[in-house]
């Protein structure tokens, strides 16, 4: 795990917020379940003891981290995120960001964007020209491969969290197409799912590989039902995130045309599947990466692992210059 061309993409498993309330007892609606639980303080032990957990790995394996919803704790006085800033440094100040809330990094050929969903995103934020800068930046002769990864996917078709970030999506995912992010890495849903090549939610092949390993295991359950499942369609005022705006929408062409969820599983959406892991991805040269994703139970098989590609980039085909694939 030292070899910097292996990257263990794992999310969604602190929950600093959440963790031991419940006596690590599951939950698939946790405020239903613990309507007085505190779940939005800021308990410092909780952090620490995390911590705990995970210093026998993080001590010997760089980690790279990124926030999601349940290091947000409100504070009364509007503060946010004051337990993860003081605790998780990150190469802000070296990549160019103005905030340890986005920021970027280079390791094992790859640029990898680490994006904040839970602060502005929007074209007139300070984040998005951020990211614009450092796109501008990259230097693909020398990280050939480009690496994005926030909390909360774009594509997505569990009814979890469905559509939530449509908002985001339609601020930045022109410029990441543009630029010609190959792989983006998200958490939030408690599943596996990789999509195929897409933009714009059509199939692209110089769009983007987007891969949910929101797995890590948490205790709120795996999320298993899809929004194509027959009855399991959510509202559209389900899932409104805990940051930015509602920006639902019905598919305007292909075989969901008019509606807001499809009645299959999306063309978009490659392989999913209901489960806590974690995911490898190997980058072998500079147009082939090895992924594959591990279910827990698959340690008590042999040999045995889930979703496996190799995800080959096309430089001739989607160059920077070409915007349309
Ligand atoms: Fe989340």
């Amino acid at each position: 795990m030292n070899d910097p061309s292996m990257i263990l993409m794992v999310g969604d498993l602190t929950y600093a917020n959440q963790y031991l309330t419940t006596g690590g007892k599951g939950a698939s609606c946790y405020s239903c379940q613990f309507p007085d639980a505190p779940i939005r303080e800021t308990f410092q032990p909780r952090w620490d003891g995390w911590g705990r957990f995970m210093e026998p790995l993080i001590s010997r394996v760089p980690m790279m981290v990124i926030e999601g919803n349940h290091e947000i704790e409100p504070q009364a006085v509007g503060l946010t995120f004051q337990s993860y800033l003081t605790r998780y440094s990150v190469p802000s100040k070296d990549s160019g960001s103005n905030s340890n809330l986005y920021y970027s990094f280079n390791a094992g050929g790859i640029h990898f964007i680490m994006l904040g969903a839970y602060v502005d995103y929007n074209q007139t934020s300070a984040q998005y020209s951020s990211l614009q800068h450092d796109l501008e930046k990259v230097d693909r002769g020398l990280t050939p491969w480009l690496v994005a990864a926030w909390h909360s996917p774009w594509y997505n078709s569990y009814s979890s969290h469905y559509q939530e970030f449509e908002c985001m999506s339609q601020e930045m995912e022109e410029m990441l197409y543009t630029y010609r992010v190959d792989i983006v890495f998200s958490g939030h849903v408690h599943a596996y799912e990789r999509m195929n090549r897409v933009y714009n939610y059509t199939l692209d092949p110089c769009g983007p590989v987007y891969i949910t390993v929101g797995d890590g295991g948490n205790i709120e359950k795996v999320d298993a039902d899809h929004a194509d499942d027959p009855g399991k369609c959510p509202s559209p005022g389900d899932n409104s995130p805990e940051f930015g705006g509602v920006c639902h929408m019905n598919f305007s062409s292909g075989p969901a045309k008019g509606k807001f969820c499809w009645d299959r599983q999306p063309e978009w959406s490659a392989y999913r599947e209901s489960s806590f892991g974690h995911g490898i991805l190997e980058m072998v040269n500079s147009t082939h990466a090895l992924w594959t994703w591990h279910r827990n139970q698959d340690i008590y098989r042999e040999n045995s692992h889930g979703d496996q590609i190799y995800i080959i980039r096309q430089p001739q085909t989607c160059s920077v210059d070409s915007k349309t694939g």
